[in-house]
């Protein structure tokens, strides 16, 4: 009797506990099912997300590529901008490559003064991703800044803006080809909002310049929507009392007047009206960037760096790695 109860206990415990195992299976490996299904969409929708922000990623990256992005409908900016080897030269240019990057319909014509087309150069454009022109011509030995001479004793930049202008005079049509052209340093800053306001000049336009001639701001003075004089302190009864990053002219007008052009032998300071003379009156003169009360481009000159130590190092015979462009 005692056996035959603990018989049926034993089978009562075997049989609840391979019941609640049972159970226990059930419910688990249901949940587990489950997880397994939900992780799996998850992880569906996850990599779904991942793969749409890849392809946007991609075409973005696409779209920075073409950049300067091309609108046929806008007149082109062609910026003319003498260059010269010297320690800083790489650095300015990415500087500006980096600004015009943002502008559409930029053409940059890089013209620098030597003999021929420095690796240094030619390496950069290939990858700034402008459109670019590529060209150069030596100052004559004579109007050469030495390297004690005073920065205002020669002119700076001469030749080369005017093998700018003559490679448009080449190679553009003034029935087909729209577009503004900017007389650009290789060391000024430049606001993006100027290059729009520049952009619809129909002859001359002028602006101010910041951080030139001795002062805050140079500027042309406007009286009832009209150039009247020139806010300066040095000579102001010069034609065009303008620094070269305050103008800009139309391109038929450029090709319209092929003797137009920078003049070598000029007195100091009147490098501008030495081209602008054969183009405008002051009175045609379109004030632009709020009748001449905004800067939008500054004169700044960057410092040269100091080289003793480098100096030394060649004197020692122990020079830099000449490899590793800077
Ligand atoms: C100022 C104006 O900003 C210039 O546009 C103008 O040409 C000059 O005065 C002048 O009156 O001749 P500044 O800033 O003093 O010029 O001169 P830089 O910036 O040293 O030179 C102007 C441009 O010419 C630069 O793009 C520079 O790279 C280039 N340059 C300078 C040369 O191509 N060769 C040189 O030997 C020196
Ligand atoms: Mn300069």
């Amino acid at each position: 009797m005692v056996r035959l109860l603990s018989l049926k206990k034993l089978l009562l415990v075997y049989f609840v506990m391979s019941t609640g195992a049972l159970l226990w299976l059930i419910l688990n490996f249901g949940l587990f099912c489950h997880a397994s299904s939900k992780e799996e969409e998850t992880l569906l929708t996850k990599t779904k997300e991942l793969r749409h922000w890849e392809e946007r990623l991609r075409r973005r990256e696409r779209d920075l590529q073409k950049k300067p992005q091309e609108d046929a409908s806008l007149p082109t900016i062609y910026a003319i901008m003498p260059t010269h080897t010297r320690h800083v030269q790489k650095a300015e240019l990415t500087r500006l490559a980096q600004t015009f990057l943002h502008v559409k319909n930029f053409h940059w014509i890089l013209v620098e003064d030597s003999d021929s087309q420095t690796d240094l150069v030619t390496r950069f454009l290939a990858t700034c991703g402008i459109k670019h022109t590529h060209l150069n011509i030596k100052t004559p030995e004579n109007y050469q800044l030495k390297e004690t001479d005073p920065n205002w004793l020669k002119p700076r930049g001469v030749e080369q803006r005017n093998a700018g202008l003559q490679w448009l005079r080449e190679n553009l049509d003034v029935g087909r080809d729209k577009g503004v052209v900017y007389f650009a340093d290789d060391d000024n800053t430049y606001s993006l909002q100027l290059f729009d306001e520049m952009r619809h000049t129909r002859g001359v336009s002028v602006w101010p310049v910041g951080l030139v001639g001795g002062m805050r701001f140079e500027r042309p003075v406007v009286e009832h929507g009209k150039v009247v004089r020139w806010y300066t302190y040095w000579r102001p009864e010069r034609p065009f009392a303008i620094d070269m990053a305050g103008f800009a002219v139309n391109l038929q007008l450029i090709l319209q007047k092929p003797q137009a052009k920078f003049e070598l032998r000029v007195r100091r300071g009147y490098l501008e009206s030495s081209l602008l003379e054969h183009l405008v009156t002051m009175e045609e003169l379109e004030p632009l960037a709020d009748n001449c009360t905004k800067v939008l481009v500054w004169h700044t000159r960057t410092e040269k760096p100091k080289m003793k130590q480098e100096n030394y190092l060649i004197q020692a015979g122990r020079p830099s790695d000449p490899r590793i462009e800077v």
